[in-house]
């Protein structure tokens, strides 16, 4: 047995592409990134992200996607494999993706929470959508299900999916719900933006007015798409390292990186419409795709059951998301440190719920008070932003900055052409652009955003 059939693999092409989709689609595209494009200028912004993801999130991609299969090990063997100077890179984003976690899972619990709602009390949801979402949050009492048992049983979920294994698990569950995913989008899309009054709403996210795209704006799109592709946190050269020499890396980084995209534009299309139909704009907690929808449901005919699917596939989205950070994390200190795998899942599992917990916590506060909350006269962020602010402003673009660095200039980008192309096996004609976006074009930018994520500090929206 060699060692990379030892540690499992994907068994099949479109399981793998599958599966790294299903790590990219995620609360990434359908929570997040309607109200940042809403916040960011609508129409513009879409422009910017999609240039960025053309430019740096395929590069960063198809270097990760090489690192993987080119050594079948976890993110910091992989890359020690080539040069044990720079397994920092694969180490950092063991830090990244726990706190992703921490506050991902308890997203996907109110996403738990929703599916419940929708089931046993649609009338109260539909009756002040707002309100019932800050609820779930705290607004009104200590929040039992929205930051304590739904998260729970959503964590328990993901650990569950990991502890089957890959093939079995991961790969299995996406074949399923990705496509379901898609048709519904795609539906309920339709729905949205047929309402009367969605008009006003696909205008803004048409409009191209490049004079509201400052600093920040560049800097939410590139740390979203980080985040929204699953790059710099080592999940896809550990997702790699589980395929076969003869797949073809650079049509699937392309497949991938399209149809995460396609996922958040029909999230943004779905949602942003429905904002102007419908008038509940959430503000910055994050409500957009849980209060903002329920008047989409509560004004199409079997709107109940449009809703309770739609929080059922959302949900299997945050899970093929949650399990691909949750193995990153366990293939590592499996792996490495030798640790035994079920003690290591529950272990990690448990640190990083009852960080989570006060996520949702400090989230209540921040619909009431705004993103900084004073408090005995000293004003401090949320920690949810800070938690935010942490991974997509710092930890993703450095993770993905080491990362570009290594295969241009370390390893070196001839070497990673080849491993691309399996050997030349494949034709890779855009090679040349590849090779220079690695090695300039890519860590000039990250880099830059990286210095100005500093200095703009928390500010982000
Ligand atoms: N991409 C996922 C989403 O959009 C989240 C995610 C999964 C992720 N794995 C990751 C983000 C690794 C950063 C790094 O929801």
């Amino acid at each position: 047995m060699t060692a990379s059939q030892d540690r499992g693999q994907f068994g099949s092409k479109i399981g793998f592409i599958l599966s790294a989709a299903g790590s990219a689609v995620g609360l990434g595209n359908i929570w997040k990134f309607p109200g940042k494009a809403y916040f960011n200028g609508g129409g513009a912004f879409l422009v910017i992200y999609i240039l960025l993801v053309a430019l740096i999130g395929t590069t960063v991609m198809l270097a990760e996607f090489v690192i993987g299969r080119h050594t079948h090990k976890n993110a910091i063997a992989a890359v020690r494999e080539i040069n044990a100077k720079w397994s920092w890179v694969g180490g950092l984003g063991v830090l990244t993706g726990f706190i992703i976690l921490c506050y991902y899972c308890q997203v996907g619990g109110w996403t738990i929470h929703y599916i419940i709602g929708y089931i046993t009390e649609s009338k109260t949801i539909y009756a002040d959508p707002m309100n019932y979402f800050l609820t779930m949050l705290g607004a009104n009492g200590f929040p039992l299900r929205g930051a304590i048992i739904f998260p729970l049983v959503f964590l328990f979920l993901t650990a569950f999916i990991i502890s089957r294994g890959v093939a079995e698990g991961i790969e299995k569950m996406s074949k399923v719900l990705m496509p379901l995913l898609f048709v519904l989008l795609i539906g309920l899309m339709i729905r949205s933006c047929t309402l009367p009054g969605a008009n006003e709403g696909l205008y803004y996210m048409t409009k191209m007015d490049f004079s509201v795209i400052g600093t920040n704006a560049i800097l939410t799109a590139l740390g979203q798409a980080f985040f929204s592709l699953s790059l710099g946190m080592g999940v896809m050269i550990t997702y790699a390292s589980y395929l076969s020499s003869d797949e073809n890396l650079v049509s699937n980084t392309g497949i991938v990186c399209c149809l995460d995209t396609l996922v958040a534009l029909f999230a943004g299309f779905m949602i942003i419409p429905a904002v102007f139909a419908t008038g509940i704009d959430p503000g910055m907690g994050g409500g957009f795709a849980f209060a903002t929808l329920a008047g989409v449901f509560s004004s199409i005919p079997g709107g109940t059951i449009f809703g309770l699917l739609f929080y059922f596939l959302l949900f299997f989205a945050a899970v093929t998301s949650s399990t691909s950070i949750l193995e990153g994390l366990v293939a590592f200190l499996t792996e490495e440190k030798g640790w035994e795998r079920k003690k290591t899942l529950v272990g990690v599992s448990v640190i990083l719920y009852v960080i989570g917990i006060f996520y949702t916590l400090s989230q209540a506060f921040m619909n009431i008070k705004g993103i900084w909350v004073s408090r005995a006269g000293v004003e401090f962020p949320i920690f949810g932003d800070f938690l935010e602010y942490l991974t997509d402003r710092l930890l993703l673009p450095l993770g993905s900055f080491g990362v570009v660095l290594f295969v241009g200039w370390i390893w070196g980008t001839d070497k990673a052409v080849q491993e691309a192309t399996s050997n030349g096996k494949y034709k890779f004609a855009l090679a040349p652009v590849w090779s220079f976006l690695v090695k300039i074009v890519a860590p000039i930018a990250i880099g830059a955003i990286l210095v100005a994520g500093m200095f703009m500090g928390m500010a982000i929206s």
